[in-house]
């Protein structure tokens, strides 16, 4: 199996949870990181082992020792950061949600068109082992058609009021920041296309959701409650409502562990373990499609993170939620 050389672009939070799962993928090997701060660099290569620390995006970018960047920088800076790496023909794993709206997503596709690389966003809660087990039982028909999806992602950060998360010109706010995992659990198991959709949410003084409430109606019938929060402690949770039962999971979005009701018969559950930390799926798989010459996942293709931003879109509008670069 050839190895796929990762480079990480900011050593953030959630760098880290990255650097840990690549180390641990087969077929992975994590080359590079670049912070703007030299240090930062530095201090993130010891700690994960990593043999090239960058003070700048732009150095690694034109780095030869990588074959794809993660990148994990506050979701406004994906779009440019993406395709400065794309620019160098470096494929591109870009943290949820890929970009703040349609245009910058539409933006960044054309960027890997024309530079001919892959790009995926990194919805790793797509790829681990308790999706796929709920899509086959979705397949199965044991719940018989799905009618109803229910899915809450939403906690508290409001003791931090100065993060990039309620800043708007990050794309700060409960529907990007969280609500895309709602909406893509939901567009998973709905096996149809959203006809209708209403929102409420609460801003914030800068214009931001806190909370964000959200119905969607599919073409096929069946109707989603949606909900993302970061100002408030709800059960991160979500249940896919049947003809003939119903299933419940914790974490939606990537659940390790399923509840089967189905009528007449005993709860049923199934534990979903991940490989790792959840994250290592999503390397396979980006890895995978590189060595198979892909530009992009048939599984988390450009078209279902279009389906989501253009959802994300709509929202926001309903809301009253704009960003400088609406
Ligand atoms: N998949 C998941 O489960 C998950 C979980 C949390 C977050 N995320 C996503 O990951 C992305 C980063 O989130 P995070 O929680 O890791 O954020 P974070 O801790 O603030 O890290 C973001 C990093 O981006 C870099 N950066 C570049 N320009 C910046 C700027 N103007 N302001 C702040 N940081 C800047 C910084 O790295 P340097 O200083 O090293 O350059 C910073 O450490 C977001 O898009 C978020 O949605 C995904």
């Amino acid at each position: 199996m050839k190895t796929i050389r990762w480079g990480i672009v900011g050593a953030g939070n959630i760098a880290n949870r990255f650097a840990e799962a690549c180390n641990n993928t087969p077929g992975a090997e994590l080359c590079a990181v670049a912070s703007r701060d030299i240090a930062k660099a530095e201090q993130f290569a010891k700690k994960y082992n990593i043999p090239h620390a960058f003070g700048s995006y732009e150095e690694m970018a034109a780095f030869d020792g990588i074959d794809i960047a993660y990148i994990a920088t506050p979701h406004g800076l994906h779009a440019d950061n993406a395709i400065l790496f794309m620019n160098h023909k470096k494929a591109v794993l870009s943290e949820k949600p890929i970009t703040l709206n349609m245009s910058e997503l539409e933006r960044m596709i054309a960027s890997a068109k024309e530079n001919d690389v892959f790009l995926m966003e990194a919805m790793w809660a797509r790829f681990v082992p308790g999706t796929k087990k709920l899509l086959e039982i979705v397949e199965s028909g044991s719940l018989g058609k799905i009618r109803g999806i229910q899915s809450t992602f939403s906690y508290d950060m409001s003791d931090e009021p100065d993060h990039h998360a309620f800043d708007p010109k990050y794309g700060g706010g409960s529907i990007l920041d969280v609500g895309c995992y709602c909406l893509s659990f939901a567009s998973w198991y709905a096996n149809s296309e959203p006809e209708q959709i209403t929102a409420v949410a609460e801003l914030s003084d800068k214009g931001v959701d806190l909370h964000c409430c959200y119905l969607i109606k599919y073409k096929n019938g069946a109707i989603a409650s949606l909900s993302s929060g970061m100002t408030l402690r709800k059960p991160n949770e979500g249940y896919l409502f049947g003809e003939k039962g119903y299933a419940y999971v914790e974490r939606s979005y990537a659940p390790q562990k399923i509840e089967l009701h189905i009528e007449g018969k005993d709860v049923e559950v199934i534990d979903c373990p991940y490989y790792g930390n959840g994250f290592e799926e999503q390397i396979m798989e980006a890895s995978e499609c590189l060595r198979q010459g892909k530009k992009e996942s048939d599984i988390m293709t450009h078209d279902q993170s279009r389906l989501i931003m253009r959802l994300m879109d709509e929202i926001r509008r309903q809301v009253g939620v704009k960003y400088p670069v609406d």
